[in-house]
């Protein structure tokens, strides 16, 4: 079934969303990098490669939906960063900002009888619910830790591993 315009430039603006996030994301990853955080910069390269992605996903969406993709420019990320917390505390603002895009998204598709989107948008309902809650996990973790040496570089080496995987 054809994808409307009004549904069609929604999604259009999602995968820009998406894409911006991949940006940020590789730019915390540099700035991790410089830090001296080689697993944090590793993760935040694999989280900014999912992000990719997730923009691919409803990229494909549009097209064999019969849509056009139309993408938007991207801003210039924060290179600056005060602290590893406020990282990771950025990463999770941008994810509550993506659920309730998500959330708009599916409240549209519903509004417009648009239910050839619903299993889409349904597993996005579900993945923002796993990067909310493993930023909020990092976040508690990086709570415990405190700033102290060892927990810091144990930290990084257990995140650093999922970069290991993802790439
Ligand atoms: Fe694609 Fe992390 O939202």
């Amino acid at each position: 079934m054809q994808i409307n315009e009004t549904m069609n430039a929604a999604f259009n603006d999602q995968i820009t969303m998406e894409l911006q996030a991949a940006h940020n994301y590789l730019a915390m990853g540099a700035w991790f990098e410089a830090a001296g955080f080689s697993g944090m910069a590793a993760w935040m390269h694999a989280q900014s490669a999912e992000e990719t992605v997730h923009a691919m996903k409803f990229y494909q969406f549009v097209l064999d939906r019969d849509g056009t993709v139309a993408l938007g420019a991207l801003s210039a990320p924060s290179a600056e960063f005060d602290s590893v917390v406020s990282v990771f505390e950025n990463g999770l603002t941008q994810e509550r900002a993506v659920s309730a895009s998500i959330n708009n998204l599916y409240g549209l598709a519903m509004e417009q009888k648009d239910f050839a989107s619903l299993p889409l948008l349904d597993w996005f309902v579900t993945e923002q619910i796993e990067e909310e809650a493993t930023f909020s996990q990092i976040l508690d973790d990086l709570a415990l830790a405190d700033g102290a040496a060892q927990p810091m570089l144990f930290l990084d080496r257990e995140l650093g591993a999922r970069g290991a995987v993802a790439e």
